[in-house]
């Protein structure tokens, strides 16, 4: 049994107007799994919808053995299953630690020591941890942003488009951080705008097209395989993979 199974999977913003048209999708325990598609396949759209943010209108999204689609997002990150959306992942006014006691909220009790184990993998956050969080870098933002999805102690982390905005370096240390993380043991669904990079750290990739996975296997065979290649990874397609260059961070704003 996979540790996130997703069968027919339905929804969107309006019931008229459905988006993820039947989706399957799996990931195993400590797997990384990257989504890939065009703008506007549905991907946000699909994340969401597993992670409660949007109510499925059909399908099934099986979590640890167990029925979440319905639930609500709180109940669903209760479970070990957190979300990193693609933008406003920071409260841009309070302080790094402030942050992260919201990401602690659902389990106040334990919320100090995982608050620690945090800064102790992420240095960064520990130094800054009075500092506003608009004053971070875009890299640093979204350390800080799976660090608050982190502090339920998740099996899962949805991450809509991490590198989004940052510069190739920054993508590329993050995509380090990603991958550590995943080493000790988080399974990582992972939707990614810079899709070579993502083939190359994911053990398996899908393919988005128009609200349904065209495309799945393995991330190196589908790196490799020309449908996929002419569709998203054409040869002169890099620099536009890479993002805008921009490093402004518009997708890292703030609630307020
Ligand atoms: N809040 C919303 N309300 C209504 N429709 C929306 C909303 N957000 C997105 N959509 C629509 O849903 C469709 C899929 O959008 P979605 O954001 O899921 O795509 P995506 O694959 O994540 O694209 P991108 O690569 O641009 O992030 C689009 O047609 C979009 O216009
Ligand atoms: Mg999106």
């Amino acid at each position: 049994m996979s540790l996130l199974q997703i069968t027919g999977l339905r929804g969107g913003y309006a019931a008229a107007d459905e988006i993820v048209k039947g989706a399957d999708l799996k990931v195993e325990a400590g797997e990384i799994v990257a989504l890939i598609g065009p703008n506007g396949a549905g991907k946000s759209t699909l994340l969401k919808l597993i992670a409660g943010l949007l109510r499925p209108s059909g399908g099934s999204v099986r979590f640890k053995e167990q029925e979440i689609a319905g639930l609500g997002a709180p109940a669903i990150s209760r479970r070990g299953l957190s979300f990193v959306p693609q933008e406003r992942n920071v409260f841009g006014t309070m302080s790094v630690a402030e942050n992260l006691e919201m990401g602690g909220f659902i389990d106040g009790a334990h919320a100090r020591k995982r608050m620690a184990e945090l800064y102790e993998r992420f240095p960064m956050l520990s130094e800054k941890r009075r500092a506003a969080a608009r004053t971070l870098s875009g890299g640093q933002r979204q350390i800080l942003a799976m660090a608050i999805a982190l502090m339920n102690a998740p099996d899962l982390l949805l991450l809509d488009e991490p590198t989004a905005g940052l510069s190739p370096r920054a993508a590329e240390e993050l995509f380090g951080t990603i991958l550590a993380l995943n080493k000790s043991g988080v399974a990582i669904l992972m939707v990614e705008q810079n899709a070579l990079e993502a083939l190359s750290v994911s053990a398996r990739a899908y393919v988005l097209v128009q609200g349904r996975p065209e495309h799945e296997g393995r991330a190196a065979d589908l790196a490799d395989d020309p449908t996929v290649r002419d569709l998203f990874l054409g040869g002169k397609a890099q620099p536009m993979l890479r993002g805008n260059g921009d490093s402004s961070n518009k997708g890292t704003g703030d609630f307020t």
